[in-house]
């Protein structure tokens, strides 16, 4: 059965999906708040491109597990749910196929003091000269002194790697172009790298050239911004616990079979994002060959081939989730061949085909998280998503 046809499979009810394998309750709320930045200030360290508000994995978490219980996210993004998983006392697994993933992540669970911070960057000498022209042109983006700062920076980082670097390293990523002051960048986009030719654009229509922006003081200040919920002390001691992996989502290397009580994570949605093009910067600065990462990171706008990939990641997932472990998978809804398609309606159907699920999950409730709509129109109809919903899909399955 085709991927579409799937769909055929399901009615939608009042508070119900009906499915072949019987009805699966669907709760619509809204589930946690909208309010921005409420939680631990380490998960706003980075921008990352369709991360989902750490308020989302506290929520499962919560409900669903107890503390020591071992929580994982094969598609781990900037670390949102791992380092939930290590606030909540839990143990934390996270693994993308984007080594960028590791880079953003590490530091959140292994944090430093920011008088660390401080005395480091006091060492650090960024005023070795730099021979711009043996170096790629960015001049569209930075100063000429305030690349050579950053060139100095990341020659540093090749050789330098304790935990107070790679902490220097997560905020310098933060800061590489943005839109205010405190960014090393003429005025660009916080949330994606833009290509040169764009930022040429925007540079010329604003008739500005980028002006000089030390480094280490924005480096600092957004240091302090993000380790002021404090609470280092216990991720330091917890930090041995979890583990970050690099690689394919359908083969999770290094994570133990059976040993994964929860799984949250928000898969790559049908051709949304652009991970590879929308972090160019990102991995430049991290020198992570970017073929290294294109040929690897699925971005399919084909929806067969969407949910074969799905299909095969939960195949993995379950081989390493426990005994009656569960999956929180977060999907959004998508413009496919000219309708919008709530892909957790397509999850649950495979998730019923043994075509699909050959593993066997069960699913076992649907949470449609949105804070913009009432109750019905979040759960059942779609010409709201048209202007734009903040809606999470999140399909709970549990291993049988
Ligand atoms: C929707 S994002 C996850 C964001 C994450 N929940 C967060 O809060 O940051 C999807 C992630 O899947 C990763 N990805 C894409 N293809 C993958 C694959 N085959 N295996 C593992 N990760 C993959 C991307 O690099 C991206 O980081």
């Amino acid at each position: 059965m085709s991927a579409l046809a799937l769909l055929q499979n399901i009615s939608n009810e009042a508070d119900y999906l009906m499915t072949p394998q019987g009805p699966v309750p669907k709760h619509c709320n809204e589930f946690w708040t909208a309010k921005q930045r409420q939680m631990h200030s380490l998960h706003y360290a980075n921008s990352y491109r369709a991360s989902f508000k750490p308020e989302l994995p506290e929520f499962f978490i919560n409900k669903y597990t107890k503390p020591g219980d071992t929580i994982g996210d094969p598609f781990g993004g900037r670390g949102t749910t791992v380092l939930q998983a290590a606030l909540m006392n839990r143990k934390g697994l996270s693994n993308d196929v984007n080594p960028l993933s590791e880079r953003l992540a590490f530091p959140k669970i292994n944090p430093v003091s920011i008088e660390e911070i401080s005395d480091r960057l006091d060492k650090i000498d960024l005023s070795t000269p730099i021979d711009l022209s043996r170096e790629d042109d960015m001049s569209m983006f930075y100063h000429a002194d305030t690349y050579r700062e950053i060139i100095n920076l990341r020659n540093y980082l090749r050789t330098h790697r304790d935990n107070i670097d790679r902490f220097i390293e997560m905020t310098a990523l933060s800061r590489l172009h943005g839109h205010s002051n405190g960014f090393f960048s003429a005025y660009s986009f916080p949330q994606i790298s833009i290509p040169k030719v764009n930022q040429a654009k925007i540079n010329q229509t604003r008739g500005v050239e980028p002006d000089y922006r030390e480094i280490k003081s924005r480096i600092l200040k957004k240091a302090k911004t993000t380790l002021k919920s404090g609470g280092l002390k216990d991720l330091q001691r917890l930090a041995r616990f979890h583990r970050l992996t690099t690689g394919d989502s359908r083969d999770l290397k290094g994570w133990e079979s059976e040993s994964v009580n929860l799984v949250v994570t928000s898969p790559p949605f049908l051709n949304q994002v652009d991970y590879v093009q929308d972090t160019w910067i990102e991995t430049w600065f991290c020198d992570i060959p970017r073929e290294s990462v294109e040929d690897k990171i699925v971005q399919t706008p084909d929806l067969q081939k969407w949910t074969d990939f799905i299909s095969a990641t939960l195949s993995e997932l379950h081989r390493v989730l426990a005994k009656g472990g569960l999956v929180a998978m977060e999907v959004g809804e998508v413009r496919y061949q000219g309708v919008i398609l709530n892909l957790d309606e397509i999850l649950v159907n495979l998730t019923c085909q043994r075509q699909y699920n050959m593993h066997q999950f069960k699913v076992r409730e649907v949470y449609v998280q949105s804070q913009q709509f009432t109750k019905l129109a979040n759960c059942f109809k779609v010409e709201n998503n048209k202007l734009g919903t903040n809606t999470n899909r999140i399909v709970l399955m549990e291993k049988i």
